[in-house]
């Protein structure tokens, strides 16, 4: 069994979707819940609040933007011990390579990808000084195959490949792990503004082995195996939750 309890966690873009699901799901398997997103999604992180509290478990609501370093370093002296961080926060505005704006280039690496390294690198002290710590960063199956219209979305999902292989290494030795979930297609708003269509979506059930695409509940088991001790010789991997649309 699973066994977070006396644990906390904190997992970013937690108001709704995968995010939502995992601090529920982390809850439900003991542990206290740290819950961050953009201050504008306050209300959201409220209501998931409520839930985690409902299950008897404490659940403190702490906004802040993972591209902020200085908000950050606040949130994360507020929060106390975390002893497991979710990279979960992210965005994806789809167009294809020739169309995209030096903005939404800029933009995708600051929340997708920089704010992987502020956040990691804002908890690893207290994780070192204890010598144990989970990291899960949630990058996707496109960062392990491009897919047209989402170029620079599956690059910084790449780059949260590497950055987790690389931490590995560099944090093992204080008993550290880091890993990270490249989920398929998962019916959040991310993934049905992104599918676009009933008949897009019919196509993907087609090609999964599952035949089904992923509810935000699918990503919860492999997180819990990842912030437990159930995993505690796996670091630097990224699995495929995916349903089978993806072998590689
Ligand atoms: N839905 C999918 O099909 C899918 C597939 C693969 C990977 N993912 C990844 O899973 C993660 C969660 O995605 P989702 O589908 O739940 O999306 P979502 O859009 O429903 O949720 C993303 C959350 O991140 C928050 N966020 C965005 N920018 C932020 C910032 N700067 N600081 C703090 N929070 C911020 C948003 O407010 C939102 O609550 C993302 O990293 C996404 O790339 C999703």
């Amino acid at each position: 069994m699973a066994e977070l309890t006396g644990k906390t966690a904190l997992v970013t873009g937690a108001s709704r979707g995968i995010g939502a699901a995992v601090a529920l799901g982390l809850a439900e398997a003991g542990a206290d819940i740290v819950l961050c997103d953009l201050p504008v999604q306050e209300r959201y992180l409220a209501d998931v609040a409520s839930k985690i509290e409902s299950i008897g478990r404490k659940a403190i609501v702490l906004p802040c933007d993972v591209t902020d370093k200085a908000g950050i370093e606040a949130m994360v002296a507020q929060a106390g011990t975390i002893d497991i961080l979710v990279n979960n926060a992210g965005i994806l505005k789809p167009s294809t390579l020739e169309d995209l704006s030096e903005a939404d280039w800029d933009a995708h690496f600051d929340v997708n990808a920089k704010g992987i390294l502020l956040m990691t690198n804002a908890v690893l002290p207290q994780m070192r000084a204890r010598k144990a710590g989970r990291i899960i960063n949630i990058a996707s199956i496109a960062g392990r195959q491009g897919v047209p219209t989402q170029g620079h979305y599956a690059a910084t999902k790449a780059t949260a490949i590497t950055l987790t292989r690389v931490y590995a290494q560099e944090v093992g030795m204080d008993g550290i792990t880091v890993n990270a979930i490249c989920p398929g297609i998962i019916l959040t708003e991310m993934g049905k503004n992104n599918l676009g269509s009933e008949e897009a979506i019919r196509h993907w059930e087609e090609v999964a082995a599952l035949k089904r695409l992923g509810d935000p509940k699918d990503i919860v088991g492999p997180t819990v195996f990842f912030a437990s001790d159930l995993s505690a010789f796996v670091t630097g991997q990224a699995l495929n939750v995916c349903g089978g649309i993806y072998f590689h």
